[in-house]
């Protein structure tokens, strides 16, 4: 008897089933790879949704964050405390902006963001009185929330859960013609993922985010880029946006914000915008916390010295001019940006699940980055998996997927 299988089976009796987990249970991690409770050991090829772009218990974040479990570690908002400011000036500056207001999840970012933009729409842009209307694109993925659902296209993000919030016009993602025409007088804001994360890594054709630009500085509308999954040294750049040299009037954060230890999520965007909320109108229990905002400082701090985004694009080269070599080869396409990669597998071949399925077994050689290691990846919308390793990944174990890949589609 292992001790997998049992455990497999408590989580699926005593748990709802809105997640399809692969049957691996972690008991230990460290950078890029986590051992199983039966000694197995796995390469982590999604790294948390890119929670954990610095890989698993990095010890810059464990030390920030052991030293602030020794002092204070929830004081809420109706208090200040020492780690506050310094978080909220250390991640503004890295956004090149005035303000941020740290929340918890990335849906909880986006719903800051929406409500931010709305206020913004009626107390400066002067649009009148519950007419805002917001610009998001199909196949679009911002959180779980129900008003993020009213603008979702998938149709298992959103049936059964309404009534749905209104204001929201979707377009096609990529579309400019679409986007201007979506545009009017009560528009207050354009909210895109600078890539598509849970769509597959869908990356917009080149001059799409600057066009968004255009598009929102010509009209009057805040342009709220959602880099919860794209941000952060995931592309090879800070933002995803930097790669077009695209600053839009909001950041929407998460995801690596938190080290991958404690939720951390945060919207930055300049004083006119977000300095439109008054005491009283918006808030979180948990958001701004010391403990989150210690460690939400040692990741900026991390971020400042570029290291991150140098390794995410050179080990991103990489995968994907190995990855490029097997379309045609059980792949039919493969699309990402820096360490981020979307492939779609030959659906005649097997399913993204049974690809994933299949990573999973030990590997046969015994090669001394693998020795009989695994690979985690997921999959996503039938036949796409999504590859986004923690940024801390060698060349080694980049090769070392990739092998695993290609003997799987073999
Ligand atoms: C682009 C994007 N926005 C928002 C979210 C929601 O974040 P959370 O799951 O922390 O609420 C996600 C999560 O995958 C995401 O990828």
């Amino acid at each position: 008897m292992n001790n997998t299988d049992p455990m497999v089976h408590e989580a699926e009796h005593w748990t709802a089933h809105n997640y399809h987990p692969l049957p691996v249970v972690i008991a230990e991690a460290e950078g890029a790879w986590v051992t199983d409770v039966d000694g197995r050991r796995y390469l982590d090829c999604l790294a948390g949704y890119s929670a954990l772009n610095f890989g698993h218990r990095h010890p810059a974040l464990l030390e920030a964050a052991r030293a602030q479990l020794e002092r204070v570690t929830l004081t809420s908002r109706a208090f200040l405390h020492d780690q506050f400011g310094p978080f909220c000036r250390e991640l503004a500056q890295l956004c090149r902006t005035d303000l941020v207001l740290p929340m918890n999840t990335g849906a909880e970012a986006v719903e800051t963001a929406i409500k931010v933009a709305r206020k913004w729409g009626y107390r400066v842009k002067g649009v009148p009185a519950e007419q805002a209307s917001i610009v998001v694109a199909a196949d679009n993925f911002h959180g779980r929330t129900v008003t993020i659902v009213s603008f979702s296209t998938d149709p298992s993000a959103k049936e059964d859960f309404g009534p749905y919030t209104p204001g929201f016009r979707i377009v096609g993602y990529g579309d400019l013609d679409a986007m201007r025409a979506a545009i009017d007088d009560t528009t207050v804001a354009v909210l895109i993922e600078p890539i598509q994360g849970e769509a597959g890594v869908i990356v917009p054709p080149a001059g799409y985010l600057t066009g968004v630009r255009a598009l929102c500085t010509d009209n009057d509308v805040l342009m709220l880029a959602d880099e919860i999954q794209s941000g952060l040294g995931r592309t090879g750049d800070t933002f995803a946006c930097d790669h077009e040299n695209v600053v839009p009037d909001m950041y929407i954060l998460g995801k690596a914000l938190g080290g991958g230890i404690v939720p951390v999520s945060a919207v930055a965007a300049r004083s006119e915008i977000l300095g439109v909320l008054r005491p009283g109108e918006h808030g979180s229990t948990f958001g701004g916390n010391p403990l989150a905002c210690a460690v939400g400082r040692a990741v900026v701090s991390l971020l400042q010295t570029g290291e991150f985004q140098h390794r995410a694009k050179d080990m991103g080269a990489l995968l994907h001019k190995h990855l490029g070599e097997l379309v045609g080869h059980g792949l039919t396409d493969v699309r990402g940006r820096g360490l981020w990669a979307g492939i779609d597998i030959d659906p005649a071949r097997m399913t993204g699940r049974e690809a994933c399925e299949r990573l999973m077994a030990p590997a046969p050689d015994g090669r001394s980055v693998s020795s009989r290691a695994g690979v985690l990846a997921k999959d996503t919308h039938g036949s796409t998996l999504r590859l986004a390793p923690p940024l801390v990944i060698t060349a080694d174990e980049v090769d070392f997927a990739v092998e695993r890949l290609a003997s799987v589609l073999a």
